[in-house]
């Protein structure tokens, strides 16, 4: 038996889903059942009901979006970073291996080739780079599983959610046995509030950035396919191969759902933060090749992209 965590959110449901599709024996505990927060209660619960291995889709983001976890700064480090370790420690005490559901946004930028030598830039909006990425992608490449985070407490600026991620996978890493599956900007054919297409619909304005992003269900799908083929355990980046700009996800969407607005973009940064955020934003390639390795393939972005836009279901309001 799978115990799930988190079955309640956006992620959550989607492991729901897919591991009821694959006719596994899962159960699902939500704090107000359980309070699976507290070490004693965790430990005491996975003593008795053994399950194989545990998912934790649990953690805590901001809503609508990661400023709100600056005021939310407890909650924020309770449902980040104290929460895996929690759960590391009781399914290490249980002798339980299990996977986590962490987050990309620890990064910013990306590798970028110039002069044969390949060098990290923080800040992918610079024109010269935006130009670059545009003709060149292949000059592009992402943070490995190896490469340090750096958007986190330890390599500021970064915001509080970025920094309470990279702290929950520091804190993790050896304790027991464990995946942590970095999930980036998840997007699917489902329209919602959660759901990055739907975003970049109803914002005002866009912002234009650089990203690696993650199909849910492909996401938990490739997660799910680690612990079947028994990978080694360690830090996976689980995203669709490739990089997409925010411009070119608004041109698909353009093409595919023609919808009956036009989009416009924030000027630069400074307008950007000056109007419509806080706090800073990730904005990152990641490189896919781990998980590749290890045997779990996932779609390019480019054909996620499109499959998701081409079975939209939008929203149906109650
Ligand atoms: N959505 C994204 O854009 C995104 C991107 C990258 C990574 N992630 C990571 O994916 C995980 C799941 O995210 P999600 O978008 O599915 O979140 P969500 O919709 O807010 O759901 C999270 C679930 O976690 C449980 N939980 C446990 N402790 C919590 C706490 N202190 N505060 C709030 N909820 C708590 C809740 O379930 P119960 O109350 O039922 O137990 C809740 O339903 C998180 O670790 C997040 O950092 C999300």
């Amino acid at each position: 038996m799978i115990l799930l965590l988190g079955a309640t959110g956006y992620v959550g449901q989607n492991f729901a889903r897919e591991l009821k599709a694959r006719g596994r024996d899962f159960r699902t505990l939500s704090r107000a059942q359980v309070d699976y927060t507290q070490f004693t209660v965790l430990l005491s619960w996975l003593k008795k009901e053994k399950p194989d291995f545990v998912v934790n889709a649990a953690g805590y983001t901001g809503k609508p979006n990661v400023d709100a976890c600056e005021s939310a700064r407890a909650d924020t480090l309770q449902g980040n970073t104290l929460l895996p370790v929690t759960i590391a420690q009781a399914c290490a005490a249980a002798g339980i291996p299990w996977g986590h559901v962490s987050s990309g946004c620890i990064y910013t930028g990306a590798k970028v080739r110039a002069d044969g030598q390949w060098k990290v830039e923080k800040d992918l909006t610079q024109p010269h780079l935006w130009r670059l990425f545009l003709k060149d992608p292949g000059s592009f490449a992402g943070f490995t599983e190896e490469d340090a985070p750096n958007f986190s407490f330890r390599d500021p600026p970064c915001s509080f959610y970025s920094g309470t991620k990279a702290l929950g996978e520091e804190a993790i890493v050896g304790v027991g046995q464990s995946y942590i599956w970095r999930l980036r900007i998840p997007f699917d054919e489902e329209d919602s509030p959660r759901n990055y297409l739907s975003k970049i619909q109803r914002y005002s304005k866009v912002y234009n950035n650089v990203n690696s992003i993650s199909h849910r269900g492909d996401f938990v799908k490739a997660c799910l396919d680690l612990h079947e083929v028994k990978a080694p355990f360690g830090i996976y980046n689980v995203t669709n191969p490739g990089a997409v700009s925010t411009e070119q996800v608004v041109q698909e969407i353009k093409a595919v759902l023609k919808p009956n607005r036009e989009f416009s973009f924030w000027a630069d940064d400074k307008e950007f933060y000056s109007v419509a955020a806080q706090t800073p934003r990730s904005n990152c390639i990641l490189d896919g090749s781990k998980l590749l390795k290890a045997g779990v393939k996932m779609r390019p972005v480019s054909e996620a992209l499109r499959d998701s836009l081409l079975r939209w279901k939008p929203e149906t309001k109650s």
